[in-house]
């Protein structure tokens, strides 16, 4: 009798072994029949008052055995259908198909301009010189010899910092002509590109900030040719090879002589748009010879060495070349607007 029993839970130790559900519904019947709440199993634990004192140790755990057996071939059969599953959803994916495309954003047009600004000027030997955009009154303005009371600082309403009249944003950078010429002798060659602050009211043309590329060229013999040559070659390589520049005498404080220079329309070929305002010509920057009282100021032989400057606003230009109307687009980040530059340079 006992043998038997003993017989009875191999045989049902050996079925699970061999059983080999295929599908689902397979392996859930395998999971009513061994582990369900009316399992073949558990009748088998009530044969134990059939086995004899001495074997009845030995016959819990074969049943034991035969319910864990049980157990791990379920989790097996479960975890080899979920798996075959996901192999069978990844069968669909097409690893040649191209990928979904990613939305890589674009240059704004103020990045635009200025690079082909910093590219038009390292070709013929300018440096890129950043600087601060919080700067002290002195490289601002004394330095450029804008001192204290002088009326040319009317013309750039500044915002100073909270308690101190001396540190302000910077209303130009020309105060970075200041910086190098104090930290470097010459030859000096560089292009000073930035952010500048003033206190206006923000319009479509105006904004209390915007951006400058500031020149500065100091050398022994530099002459005012030189300058008009440098920005005449500017204007050819960012306008086209037909563009005409006009110098306008002007004042500077930095410079002497100085003068804004125009270029000719490039949208109307000089024949007149509202761009030019009929006209045939658009203001660009303000230029000169740099002023021996700012290289005395910013310790630089003025006996020795002369050099011409220019300062160009960023955003003007960046409205001529893309024909944007109002200033305040710029600084608005509306992704309707930016993702026109897409295909931009
Ligand atoms: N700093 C002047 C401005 O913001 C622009 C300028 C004019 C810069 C003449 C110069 C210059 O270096 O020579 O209006």
């Amino acid at each position: 009798m006992a043998t038997e029993i003993f017989e009875k839970v191999q045989q049902v130790l050996e079925e699970i072994k061999v059983d080999s559900p295929q599908n689902p519904e397979e392996i859930e019947q395998f999971r009513i029949r061994y582990l369900g709440s009316k399992n073949i199993i558990k009748p088998l634990f009530g044969e134990i008052r059939n086995v004899p004192n001495e074997k009845k140790k030995e016959f819990g755990q074969l049943v034991n055995a035969v319910k864990q057996a049980a157990e791990q071939k379920f989790q097996q059969l479960k975890s080899a259908a979920e798996s075959a599953a996901d192999q069978a959803e990844g069968a669909d994916i097409d690893l040649t198909a191209p990928a979904e495309p990613v939305d890589l954003g674009s240059r704004h047009p103020i990045s635009i301009t200025l690079n082909r600004i910093i590219d038009i000027f390292s070709r013929i030997g300018f440096a890129v010189a950043e600087n601060r955009e919080i700067e002290d009154d002195w490289h601002n303005f004394t330095a450029m010899n804008t001192p204290e009371d002088h009326p040319a600082r009317d013309m750039q309403d500044t915002f100073y910092l909270k308690d101190s009249t001396k540190m302000l944003l910077r209303t130009h950078t020309s105060s970075v002509q200041a910086r190098t010429m104090t930290s470097q002798q010459p030859p000096i060659r560089i292009i000073a590109p930035g952010r500048v602050y003033r206190n206006e009211t923000i319009s479509a043309r105006s904004h209390c900030q915007f951006h400058q590329v500031e020149g500065l060229y100091i050398d022994e013999n530099v002459s005012f040719a030189d300058m008009k040559q440098t920005l005449l070659y500017f204007a050819q390589e960012m306008y086209g090879p037909e563009t005409k520049i006009r110098l306008r005498p002007s004042f500077f404080p930095f410079t002497e002589p100085s003068a804004e220079m125009d270029v000719s329309c490039f949208i109307c070929d000089a024949e007149g748009c509202s761009v030019c305002k009929y006209t045939g010509w658009v203001e660009i920057l303000g230029c000169g010879m740099v002023d021996p009282e700012v290289l005395k100021n910013c310790g630089i032989d003025h006996e020795k060495y002369t050099g011409f400057a220019w300062g160009m606003g960023i955003e003007r230009q960046a409205m001529m070349l893309y024909q944007i109307n109002d200033i305040r687009l710029l600084f608005e980040n509306d992704a309707r607007f930016l993702n026109q530059f897409k295909s931009a340079w």
